[in-house]
Formats: C-alpha cells, structure tokens, sequence
C-alpha cells in the first residue's frame, strides 16, 4: 500500500466496524489540467493528469433491497430502495452523484441487491481538482468489483460522465472521468476528446515542479455558467455548419465570422487557439522546453479571463502575482472556473518565494489561499478487497 493513504485503511476498519462485514475499497484520484481548458466538450485536446488526492468508497452486499450509503467527511447519511426507478433530487447536492452512477448500472441492464457504501476523501471539494469524477469513478469501480459487473474502465468512466450530465445537471465533458480513471503514475496526456485517443508524456520537467494555489473561492454560479458557455459554443457550432468546433482552422473560423454573434465568435475563437496550445504544449514538455510551457500556461490564461469569461478576481490577482514573481513561470486558472486553483510551473530553487504570493493575496482579499504540491499519480484502482 503506499505511503499516503493508510486513511483508506482507516475508511476500511470503520466499515467492517459499522456495518460487520469487509468491503471492496476503490480508490478514483483527481486531476490537474496542464492546458486545454473548456475544449473537452468541443471535441478537442485536453493536456490532464492523476493527482495522488481523490476519494475513496468502500461497499459490501447487506443481504437486502436496500442501498444504504454514508458520505464520512460530512457525516451525511441517506438510503433508497435497489428496486426503484430512480430520478435526481431535487436539491439533492452530493446524494445525486450516488443515485446518478447506480442508475447508469441499472440503465445498462444489470442487476444488483443491497449494497452498505462508505466514501471519503483527502481532496479538497469544489476547487477545480475534479472530487465530483472522483467520486463517481471511486463508487463505479467499487460497485463494478463488488457485483462482477465486468464492465470496462471505458464504460465505467463513460458512465460517471452521463451520471453527471443526466443527474447532477452539470453538462462536463470526458477530460475529469477519463484522467481519474486511466492517469498513469507521473504521466500528463494529451487527449483528443473526440476519438479518445490518448497520448503519454512524462510531466517531469528537470528544474521545475507543478504546485496548485487553492483560492479558497467557491463561486455559486460554477455550473450555470458552465452549462451557458457550454450553449454557446454549441450554437457558434451549428451556425458554422461543422461536426466539431476543434475542426475549425483559424482562417475558416475568420472567414465565416459574420455568422456568429460577438460572443459566439469569442468563445469559438478561444476554442481553437487553446486546441492550439494543447500541441504546442505537447512539444514543449517533450523537448524539456519549460519557457515556452510556462508562456503558454500564461496565454491559456488570458483566454480563459477575456474571451471565455470565467475567471474571477481572486484568481487573476493570484495569476498577476505569479507573473510578477521570479519564482513562477507559468500559471493559469484551472479547472472549470469561476474559483478553485491556479496551476504553477515553479523554479525548484526559488519555491520559497511562493509564499509572498500568499501573503499578498492574503492581504488584499482576508483569505488564506493553500499551497497544494501535485504528485502525479496512477487513476482508479481497487485497494482492497475481501
Ligand atoms: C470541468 C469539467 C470538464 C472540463 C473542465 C474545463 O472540470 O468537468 O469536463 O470541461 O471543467 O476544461
């Protein structure tokens, strides 16, 4: 077992204390984004990998109809029937990502009885680091194990995805479900959303290391201002007339301009020059080039913050610092938007001057952002089993 998670031994104890028997224990990580932002759904290159932060689910059959399920760091609890047919909650907030994933199972036609599930985490929520893939991959491959389902990772991730669009009512693309479940332990990849075709490069770049700054911001508009930019590009796209925005050139997206409004035409233009930067990115880590990487990460910003529209104040400011600091070379918001983390390329022997970043920012805003080192890790996996 590694080192860092003895916490899934813990989750594993209090399971077998509570509930009397021994559970399957699967663990799904989060992820970090190197480039490629907003491009997932628009069939296009995203540049993710698994982090060693995720959440883990532990399950075993209890010989009833009933699912019983108890989510351990907020000491909530609910349960529902394995016979109905289920429908999301309303307000049903983290309950819905359970019903979401068991009713793909039952969508796809298997069977299953009772079930005791027990999930927890070492990542922090809503910060853009994907604890809402973790989940619904941490309790997919538990239950895929616990009922020998023998779907494959693909179905599995395939289904946390429609979980998510079709429960929780957040429209994400494949980048989150597809770096939890298939991330290789210190590799990033170039994924091309629409043949998911994956690519690995080692993320290592001599010198320099990723570091995450939590913001602490957890803006209430995440997902509508998701699901609204996600309307745009899909109306810029059916106005141009193609499969894809990522099969636009540049040119042809000039060309064919009139046919969008303002925004639509921001938005789609973002969409292509970021795909654009996902390959420049791609070669920069291969030839070790961390300049370059770090001036991309920095574009990828700006893009994000004028023509896609969902940064906020914090985290530019937390961008500006990095910009200004000799101890960054590149850094942008990550994730969905609107709050969550920065991601940092640092100078390995500059990383303490970090810490000014925080105390300005500390400064100006009252809060206490969290410095977050990213260890490249493996996806989805059991941990234990009975
Ligand atoms: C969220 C979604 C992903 C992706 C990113 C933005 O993390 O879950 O599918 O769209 O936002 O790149």
């Amino acid at each position: 077992m590694d080192g860092y998670n003895s916490w899934m031994a813990d989750l594993r104890d209090h399971f077998v204390e509570c509930y009397g028997a021994a559970p399957v224990v699967a663990f799904a990580p989060g992820r970090i984004n190197i480039i490629g932002e907003h491009t997932d759904y628009n069939g296009g290159l995203v540049f993710p990998a698994a982090i060693d932060l995720g959440i883990a689910a532990a399950v075993a059959q209890n010989n009833s109809n009933r699912i019983r399920v108890w989510a351990l760091d907020l000491d909530e609890t609910f349960e529902f029937s394995a016979d109905q047919i289920l429908v999301p909650l309303a307000e049903g907030g983290w309950r819905n990502y359970i019903i979401g994933v068991v009713a793909q199972a039952q969508r796809q036609g298997k069977s299953f009885s009772g079930f005791d599930l027990m999930f927890g985490g070492s990542i922090p929520m809503g910060s853009g680091l994907s604890s809402s893939a973790a989940l619904e991959n941490s309790v997919l491959l538990a239950l895929n194990q616990l009922f020998d389902w023998e779907f494959s990772r693909l179905s599995l991730l395939q289904m946390a995805q429609a979980a998510e669009n079709s429960f929780v009512g957040v429209l994400c693309g494949i980048m989150d479900q597809y770096a939890s479940m298939l991330g290789k332990e210190q590799q990033a990849f170039v994924l091309d959303c629409q043949q998911l075709k994956a690519d690995y490069v080692s993320a290592a770049l001599e010198g320099y290391e990723w570091m995450l700054i939590n913001s602490q911001v957890k803006h209430q508009h995440a997902e509508s201002g998701y699901n609204s930019r996600r309307q745009s590009c899909e109306s810029a796209r059916e106005k141009l007339g193609v499969q894809s925005l990522s099969d636009m050139s540049l040119p042809a997206l000039e060309e064919k301009r009139a046919l969008l409004t303002p925004n639509e035409y921001t938005k789609a233009r973002y969409v292509v020059e970021e795909n654009h930067r996902v390959q420049q990115a791609y070669k920069a880590l291969q030839t070790q080039n961390a300049e370059a990487l770090g001036q991309l990460l920095f574009q990828s910003h700006t893009g994000l913050r004028d023509q896609y529209e969902v940064s906020c104040p914090e985290i530019d400011f937390l961008v500006d610092l990095a910009a200004a600091s000799p101890a960054v070379i590149g850094a942008r918001i990550m994730g969905g938007g609107f709050g969550g983390c920065t991601l940092n390329l640092i100078d390995q022997n500059k990383r303490e001057e970090i810490q000014d970043i925080l105390a300005a920012y500390s400064q100006r805003f009252g809060i206490q952002a969290e410095l977050i080192p990213v260890r490249i890790a493996a996806g989805a996996r059991i941990i234990f089993q009975p």
